[in-house]
Parts: structure tokens; C-alpha cells; sequence
């Protein structure tokens, strides 16, 4: 009778906390961070059009936002399907096992995301009295990594523990900056961050590349200014691609669409695919 009802109990308890499938899946996602320590330089944008196009393009994708401002979920709001079972928050204070719990699915074909979490700033603070608090993220990957060709993650303006987690995560960085002379500054910041994590906790992070975002090619006198140094300072992870000015991308965003899914053919659209080349090219895609 006993064992009749824990049985019976562990498969109520197991129907509300556990999902249906946490089995291990075949892939090895390459995961990347998207991360700078300047806000508004376009972060969102790039992350969410990297996930949704390299989806459209047959690869199976999971958009992780780890920043509290949720803004990749409004960034695809019309493509949600369906309700998430947990918050990355709970994943990450450990009271859910893996993301692969809390991953929605989207109407981008291939394209998944966890939705954004306004409670990740308090989870923030109580990760950092955890053992072993860098790795919270990277321990709770362990499934969804083997479901996803690619992963990319999202990450907050600040270098708080949320974003080192995102970081040590991750097997890539992909570092935009707008063509002014601060956000020349974050980038440094990060890459000093990189090198603190290389020389503390030995996670060697690849350079995906630094990519200029916010492009005008009109805007000269600034442009002439901040070209060189982003030359000097960051050589060859410097991609080539460029992300210009283009309100499409602003309007996708606001209709809560992937730019690939809402204009094709503008130029923030086209410049995106480029990137896609690019990226792959770097990947070994
Ligand atoms: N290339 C672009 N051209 C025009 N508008 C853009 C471009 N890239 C981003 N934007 C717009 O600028 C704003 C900030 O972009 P985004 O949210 O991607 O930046 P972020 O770096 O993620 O910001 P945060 O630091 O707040 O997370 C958004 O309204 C977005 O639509
Ligand atoms: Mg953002």
C-alpha cells in the first residue's frame, strides 16, 4: 500500500515539477554570448536575428535572455506559442533542473526561447552566495545543449554575476559596438573581463568578433574617429560585417518579429544575413 502511493505521489509531484521530456538529445550546440557593457548598442537586436535567422536556415536554436529586462520576448512577441512551465530564474536558483524545462517554442520554425524574467535581477544578488556561483548557468545547459545546434544568450548591459555566468557558459563571444567612443570603452571592458576569466577560472572564451552596429555611413567625422582605434584595438576579431542604422529593425522589434520574418529585404535585414555568412564562416559551419 506504501509503495502504491509513493508511487502514486511521485507521479503527481513528477507531473507538476518535472517536464515531459528531460531526456539528453543527440546535438552539441555551439553556445555564443551576445554581451557589451554599453546599454542600447544593440545587443537585443543582434541576438534575437541571430538566433531566429540561423533557425530559418535549418539549424535548431534556443535564445536564452538573461537579461531582466525581458526585451527578447517582446522583441518576438507575435512568434510565442505556447506558456513557459518555469522561469530562468527558478533554473538558476536550482529549483527546476535544466532550461530545457522552461524552453518555449516559437513560430520560427526551429526557434526556441526562454521568456524573459523579470525576477533574474533579485536571483541575481542570491546567486552570488551560491557555491560554485559562475557556473549556475553553464550546470543547468547540460540537457538543453544536447537538443540545440546553437544557443545564443542575451545578456544585460552590466557585468554582474548574471552576465559572468552567461559568459562561462559560453564557448564564443559576439561583442557589438555602436561607432562611439564609449562603447569602444565597454568593449575593452569585456575583453578584460575575458582575460580575468581566462586567468581565474580558466574558461578560454573564443572571439566571435566585435561587430559594428548602428552604422551611418553619413556620419563621418565620427565614423573617422572611431574606425582606426576599433582597427588597432581589435585586428583581425574585428568582423566586416555592418550593422547600419535602419528603422525596419526598430519596427520589427516593436512587432514583435524577427527583421528576416517582417522585411527581407531592408537593409538591417540584408545586413543580418551577412552576418549569418560570417558567423558560420567563423563557426566552421
Ligand atoms: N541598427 C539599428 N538601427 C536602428 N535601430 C536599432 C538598430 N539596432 C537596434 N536598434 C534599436 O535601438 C534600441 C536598442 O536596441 P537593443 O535593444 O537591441 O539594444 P541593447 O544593447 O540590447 O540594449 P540594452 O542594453 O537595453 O539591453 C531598440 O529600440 C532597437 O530597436
Ligand atoms: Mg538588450
Amino acid at each position: 500500500m506504501a509503495s502504491i502511493l509513493s508511487q502514486h505521489l511521485r507521479r503527481i509531484v513528477g507531473s507538476v515539477d518535472r517536464p515531459a521530456n528531460l531526456a539528453k538529445g543527440y546535438r552539441n550546440a555551439r553556445i555564443v554570448s551576445v554581451c557589451a557593457r554599453k546599454g542600447g548598442v544593440g545587443k537585443t537586436t543582434t541576438a534575437v536575428n541571430l538566433a531566429a535567422g540561423f533557425a530559418m536556415r535549418g539549424r535548431s536554436v534556443l535564445l536564452v535572455d538573461v537579461d531582466a529586462q525581458g526585451h527578447c520576448t517582446t522583441a518576438l512577441a507575435a512568434e510565442l506559442r505556447g506558456m513557459a512551465s518555469g522561469s530562468l530564474s527558478e533554473v538558476l536558483l536550482g529549483r527546476r533542473r535544466d532550461v530545457q524545462e522552461i524552453a518555449v517554442r516559437t513560430t520560427v520554425p526551429n526557434l526556441h526561447l526562454t521568456v524573459g524574467d523579470k525576477a533574474l535581477s533579485e536571483a541575481e544578488g542570491v546567486m552570488a552566495g551560491k557555491i560554485g556561483k559562475e557556473f549556475l548557468l553553464r550546470k543547468c545547459l547540460k540537457v538543453a545543449r544536447t537538443h540545440y545546434d546553437l544557443i545564443v544568450i542575451d545578456c544585460p548591459p552590466t557585468l554582474g554575476n548574471l552576465t559572468i555566468n552567461a559568459l562561462m557558459a559560453s564557448e564564443w563571444l559576439l561583442v557589438p559596438c555602436d561607432m562611439s567612443v564609449l562603447a569602444l570603452e565597454g568593449v575593452d571592458d569585456i575583453f578584460e573581463t575575458v582575460e580575468t576569466l581566462s586567468d581565474t577560472l580558466s574558461h578560454d572564451l573564443g572571439i566571435l568578433g566585435v561587430l559594428r552596429t548602428r552604422y551611418d555611413s553619413r556620419n563621418k567625422a565620427v565614423n573617422e574617429c572611431v574606425e582606426p582605434a576599433l582597427q588597432t584595438r581589435y585586428g583581425r576579431t574585428l568582423l566586416d560585417t555592418r550593422i547600419p542604422v535602419n528603422t525596419r529593425l526598430a519596427q520589427a522589434q516593436a512587432a514583435g518579429k524577427p527583421v528576416g520574418r517582417f522585411d527581407d529585404s531592408c537593409r538591417g535585414a540584408v545586413a543580418y544575413e551577412a552576418l549569418l555568412d560570417e558567423v558560420s564562416g567563423r563557426l566552421g559551419w
